[in-house]
């Protein structure tokens, strides 16, 4: 008897099914009331009493291993019946985690979704620029306080050949893309450069020493701050909801002339006043200006024929404001949990 059971152990551990039928045959063979395993028990009574208990356990345990086998080989059944149709030989073989994008590229996305819709080009540059393209050529004097390592990651050497090695830095703003372009491309320019950019600042929920930028650029003749105002204002409005009111305040920035700064009304309160926009009504969301004259030609560009427009702005506030996170943080930490919550179609 005791061959008979190990025999059934060994035949229902190699037992599978592909489909209902073939579980109900596992039932009918092995657990029905005219199963082998019931068969076994009918035997069990002739057993003599000194091999009683063991074979009476070694039985217990079939009966059980075959009602687990029984169990396991229907919740598979039903699962894999669920989603896939038994006959789709393309399907993967098992269900694909999907992930999703980070908050930061989705914004992004938004980003240059609304700029490539009225005609920009996105341009990308170096992560590690020289001091020419980040400070020089965008009009920055010698001493201006930007400059300074408070602000800037200088590189000390990139290279052992490199004979200056001061002059390479990690770019504190995607406005080297657009010294780049202009030395590469002749007006008309209208271009968009997302990058992440790199400040000397210490971390906290507000401010992080790595964050990302959208610079924008727009040269030709006869462009105007009115051009300007309004290329923003359509992008408030795409980006922020078509109630979004924008307001523009003198700002200095040296690579351009005049500067200002934009703010949007408040997109968590409506203009109202709240705890986000600090009871103002208005937001901060970008720098901009019309592109100084001394840049244009520092990149051969003739500024008495070409005038334009320049705008930069973060893409971690506007993320922040979008999925209301508190933390900055949170965007550089890469924990599944936070980032599994983004799903987007972009
Ligand atoms: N580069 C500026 C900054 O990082 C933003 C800016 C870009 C301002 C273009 C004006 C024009 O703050």
């Amino acid at each position: 008897m005791i061959s008979k059971i190990n025999n059934l152990f060994s035949e229902i551990s190699a037992f599978s099914a592909k489909n209902n039928d073939e579980l109900e045959s596992f039932r009918l063979r092995f657990l029905s009331k005219k199963g082998l395993i019931p068969e076994l028990f009918e035997e069990f009574r002739n057993v003599p009493a000194q091999e009683k208990k063991e074979i009476g356990q070694r039985l217990n345990l079939l009966k059980e291993a075959a009602q687990e086998k029984y169990n396991s080989l229907k919740s598979d059944l039903q699962s894999t019946e669920k989603s896939f149709p038994d006959d789709d030989l393309t399907r993967p073989s098992y269900p694909w985690l999907l992930g999703s994008r980070h908050p930061i590229s989705i914004i992004r996305n938004e980003i240059i979704d609304i700029f490539t819709r009225i005609g920009f080009t996105v341009s990308e540059g170096p992560e590690i620029e020289d001091d020419n393209h980040v400070f020089t050529k965008l009009n920055f004097a010698p001493e201006h306080p930007a400059r300074d390592m408070q602000d800037t990651f200088y590189i000390s050497r990139i290279s052992p050949e490199d004979s200056n090695p001061a002059d390479v830095v990690l770019r504190t703003h995607t406005s080297s893309v657009q010294v780049r372009v202009m030395e590469n491309q002749k007006p008309p320019i209208r271009t968009i450069s997302p990058g992440r950019v790199f400040r000397n600042e210490a971390i906290s929920a507000r401010a992080h020493c790595i964050f990302h930028q959208v610079e924008g650029l727009y040269i030709d003749e006869n462009v105007s701050f009115a051009d300007l105002r309004q290329t923003l204002f359509f992008f408030a409005r795409e980006m922020f909801g078509k109630d979004t009111k924008i307001r523009l305040r003198p700002s200095y920035f040296p690579f351009t002339e005049p500067s200002a700064e934009m703010d949007i009304s408040c997109s968590i309160c409506g203009g109202k006043g709240c705890n986000v926009c600090k009871y103002t009504g208005w937001l901060e969301v970008l720098g901009c200006g019309m592109v100084h004259p001394a840049v244009l030609e520092a990149s051969g560009i003739d500024s008495k024929k070409h005038t334009g427009f320049a705008f930069g702005m973060g893409i971690e506030r506007p993320a922040m404001l979008k999925y209301q996170v508190n933390d900055l943080r949170l965007y550089f930490e890469n924990d599944i949990r936070f980032l599994e919550q983004f799903r987007s179609a972009f």
